[in-house]
């Protein structure tokens, strides 16, 4: 979400291996899924500018303070640690595309990520605005959450996003995440199986 994943300012921390199933194992899960109506694929060397496309667009930056990705190489940079996630935990963000086309129509899914010293899964979605408002988001995130909770550890999925970006909001809510504003940082924070007692 927005949580500057466009600026990805977290680093890929190493792999929890005693938790994980193995990437090969994982990736065949994880690398093209078909909902009702979007393919989600592994992420391809060559998705660089429709990632920037998607992530150079002042229309999709609206409520991220750091902006749209200034040029391509910063998008091509957001890939190549995306694909490094795929690599090294057989599954990541995915590319978005409609059944038969060739379009990208965006971005998503969940990264692992270490946020209050905990792991956790970072739930991400990001679309070109052609495709807003037709549910594509919530299909993502809702396909996103199933797969994590049949096939990865039971890490708490958390949603970051701006308190005046509506639509990420009720994509959040809608996914089943619930609002916590006791994790709250400069971000709204939702999240799904972070327990109370021993919050960080
Ligand atoms: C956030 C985003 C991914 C939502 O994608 P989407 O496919 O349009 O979302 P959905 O169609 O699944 O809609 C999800 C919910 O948001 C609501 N919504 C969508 N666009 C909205 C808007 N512009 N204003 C208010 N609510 C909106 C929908 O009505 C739906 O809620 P509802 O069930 O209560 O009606 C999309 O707006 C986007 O890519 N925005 C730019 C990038 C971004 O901000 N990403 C999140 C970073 S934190």
């Amino acid at each position: 979400m927005e949580n500057d994943d466009t600026q990805r300012q977290h680093l890929l921390v190493p792999r929890p291996d005693n938790e994980l199933p193995e990437p090969d194992d994982l990736a065949h899960i994880f690398n093209e899924v078909g909902t009702q109506r979007l393919i989600l694929r592994r992420l391809r060397v060559s998705d660089g500018p429709a990632m920037f496309a998607v992530h150079g667009d002042p229309a999709t930056n609206r409520y991220n303070p750091a902006g749209p990705h200034p040029d391509l190489a910063t998008s091509e940079e957001m890939l190549r640690q995306c694909r490094q996630h795929w690599q090294v935990y057989g599954f990541g963000y995915w590319a978005v595309a409609l059944p038969q086309e060739e379009n990208i129509i965006g971005f998503g899914g969940v990264e692992h990520l270490v946020w209050r010293h905990r792991d956790v899964l970072n739930l991400y979605y990001r679309f070109t605005p052609s495709a807003w408002g037709k549910g594509y988001a919530t299909e993502l995130a809702r396909t996103a959450m199933a797969l994590a909770r049949g096939h990865l550890p039971p890490w708490p999925v958390i949603a970051r996003t701006r308190v005046e970006n509506i639509a990420s909001i009720r994509t959040a809510e809608r996914t089943g995440l619930l609002r916590r504003s006791d994790l709250d940082t400069e971000h709204v924070v939702f999240a799904l199986g972070w327990a109370s007692l021993d919050d960080h």
